[in-house]
């Protein structure tokens, strides 16, 4: 059940409280807290694709828990956005064994491609371009994430046949 929440905070569907219902039950509940990580993810998906003040604020009244808290986890981890992100979330890993795969070639064929550095959103909001540390896929080096998509192997031309795929 939803605790009481302050203020015009967003708060969850019916859909997404019933999904947090299921969450909490992974875990006892004198460790409730260590849900707080597939809550926020549920809480990302539910806001937009990312975690504004005012979602962590609601995620924190709603897990009981100081909102700087709830910061702390968000900040540290990059599959959570602290900003928004465009329509596609481009995210390159260029961690160890992808730089030893070239995963500089990747970026720049991204870059030259969306006409976007990393850490940019396209104008029409339809990319956004991050580099990030290792997403668990070294063995298929270079890499990258679009959403909830890998894509393994790359060389510069198998990404710009990604994106031109892309709806
Ligand atoms: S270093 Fe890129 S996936 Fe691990």
């Amino acid at each position: 059940m939803e605790p009481e929440i302050q203020k015009n905070l967003p708060r969850f569907s019916p859909e997404a409280l019933e999904k947090t219902e299921k969450i909490f039950k992974r875990y006892p509940p004198e460790y409730r807290e260590a849900a707080l990580m597939p809550i926020l993810h549920l809480a990302q998906r539910e806001f937009g694709g990312w975690l504004s003040a005012e979602v962590i604020e609601y995620v924190a009244g709603f897990m009981n828990l100081s909102p700087i808290r709830v910061y702390e986890v968000a900040s540290f981890y990059t599959m959570y956005n602290l900003k928004q992100v465009g329509r596609y979330h481009v995210q390159v890993c260029t961690n160890i064994s992808c730089w030893l795969c070239d995963s500089d070639s990747i970026v720049k064929a991204l870059e030259k491609c969306l006409k976007i550095s990393v850490g940019q959103t396209s104008e029409d909001g339809r990319f956004t371009l991050a580099e990030v540390e290792c997403l668990g896929a070294c063995v298929n080096a270079p890499m990258l994430q679009i959403n909830d998509d890998y894509h393994e192997h790359l060389t510069p031309e198998k990404v710009v046949g990604i994106i031109g795929q892309l709806p």
